[in-house]
């Protein structure tokens, strides 16, 4: 779709007139009818046609709690519309600002994502041009919804796409061409480079795969500094069977998503590079398949790790934290970042507590957390804050090594992960872990079954973007 800017809506030809809840006299000199049967509630839309036969589609803002959450409105009414729209379509947006624009843009572009890639048959995509009216400058905020619409499909084309084709090659290979059509430079460290530089950890919980495992490392650089912002970093586990310690087999199929976090690295960087913002990043991928086989790590192994920690593995399927903690140390040592953030779909635990609702967010540091949260409820992707005591610290305590991978009880599974990460953090005043293991995979009106949400990118960008250098 193509978004642009127009003076003057022209009321004889086909427009979109978004209405807030119980607010239709604020438009109705723009309708044809009187009290036409929609109140604006969210959710909803409603078609009425004007003199000239053009089509009116009433999209409804719903209240100002939904704000936070407006794409998904336009997501919805488009997707269940744009099939009878032709060439060019005006929306109204004078009574809006940018951030509701904005908004708009997002959702009128998440409409157009295609779960059936691998289909053998697919629907032509017609293009379609939406003329938004405003009386100030819009230029910039409909590419910057473009963007970030078109950044949240291609996130969530790659956790839907299927595990024998997204390999940890291909999200390499993926990110290999992002970086070249969004000019940021990328770094793909192979098997001997892996072995060379000591990811030990990513190698061993690849060690039973046929697809060898990655790290990637992308940098964006506004500026010629050599420091580093903002570091991210992303659990890129493109399947998670569980390895030796193996998953019982139902929804064992949804494993194919446990690089959530990662695709959430790709696509900031991708879209930070796009957007041109005036700051320093890094973002971190440690992929690898978690696989069975007579190679695969096994409960019980002492493995070294980046930072040359040991780790005994108790349970092969805390393979997440694994691989984060080699891309934590890396980010650290390499880049010494003033932030490192690290996203990934890292515990069931998580979808215990929170359901799909909210992410888990663990930091020693209040500011960043209350940063984010705040930035969670305004982009409706919102994180909830879990403790970090010391007090969880002594059931990560091995008896053969310098920690061990997981507690062994039933217990604080989420907690006990974040604390597990945060043993290779060298104490770094601005770490923060998100668990996004609850909200990265969930329901959508264009699957059966649960796929990807794209949960994270406006959040992780909108923090990025509060630390640009000014
Ligand atoms: N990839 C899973 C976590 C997960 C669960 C993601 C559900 C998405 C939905 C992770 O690697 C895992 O298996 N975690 C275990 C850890 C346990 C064995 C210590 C868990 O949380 O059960
Ligand atoms: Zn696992
Ligand atoms: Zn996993």
């Amino acid at each position: 779709m193509t978004y642009k800017q127009i003076q003057e809506i022209d009321f004889n030809k086909n427009l979109i007139l978004p209405c807030k809840k119980d607010d239709l006299k604020s438009i109705q000199q723009f309708l044809p009818i009187e009290n036409p049967d929609f109140d604006g509630s969210f959710l909803t839309h409603h078609l009425i046609y004007g003199k000239e036969g053009n089509r009116i589609y009433l999209v409804g803002l719903g209240e100002e709690k939904n704000k936070s959450q407006l794409e998904s409105t336009f997501q919805k009414f488009a997707f269940e519309t744009c099939k009878y729209w032709k060439d060019e379509i005006q929306v109204f947006t004078d009574h809006l600002n940018n951030d509701d624009i904005l908004k708009i843009v997002i959702g009128l572009e998440m409409s157009q994502y295609f779960i059936g890639q691998f289909k053998t048959t697919k629907e032509d995509k017609k293009e379609i041009i939406l003329s938004f009216s405003s009386k100030n400058t819009i230029e910039k905020i409909l590419e910057e919804g473009k963007f970030t619409g078109e950044t949240i499909n291609k996130i969530k084309g790659l956790v839907d796409a299927p595990p024998n084709i997204k390999t940890p090659e291909y999200l390499g290979d993926w990110a290999k061409k992002s970086s070249k059509e969004a000019s940021y430079s990328c770094t793909v460290l192979k098997h001997k480079k892996l072995e060379k530089q000591g990811f030990d950890a990513v190698l061993a919980v690849g060690k039973g795969s046929v697809h060898p495992p990655v790290v990637i490392i992308n940098e964006y650089k506004a500026n010629d500094s050599d420091t580093i912002d903002i570091a991210l970093v992303g659990k890129g586990i493109t399947f998670d069977s569980g390895g030796l310690s193996i998953k019982p087999s139902t929804n064992l199929h949804y494993m194919k998503s446990d690089m959530g976090g990662a695709a959430v690295v790709l696509g900031v960087v991708e879209l930070v590079a796009k957007l041109k913002l005036n700051i320093n990043i890094v973002g971190i991928v440690a992929s690898a398949e978690n696989a069975v086989d007579a190679n695969s790590y096994r409960p019980g192994d002492v493995i070294n790790s980046y930072s040359g920690k040991t780790i005994e593995i108790i349970d092969t399927d805390a393979e997440g934290r694994l691989v984060l903690a080699d891309g934590i140390s890396y980010a650290i040592k390499t880049y010494n970042p003033e932030y490192v953030i690290d996203i990934a779909t890292l515990t069931g635990s998580v979808v215990r507590t929170f359901g799909y609702a909210a992410a888990g967010m663990f930091t020693q540091n209040q500011e960043m957390a209350n940063t984010m949260s705040d930035l969670g409820f305004k982009v409706h992707e919102r994180v909830w804050q879990l403790p970090m005591f010391e007090d969880y610290e002594k059931d990560l305590e091995s008896d053969v090594a310098d920690i061990k991978n997981f507690n062994g009880k039933p217990i604080e599974g989420a907690i006990n992960a974040a604390k597990f990460l945060e043993f290779f953090t060298e104490k770094h005043p601005k770490w923060m872990h998100l668990d996004i293991a609850g909200v990265s995979f969930g329901s959508s009106q264009y699957a059966q079954m649960k796929s990807a949400t794209g949960f994270g990118i406006q959040l992780i960008t909108n923090f990025i973007k509060e630390k640009v250098r000014k």
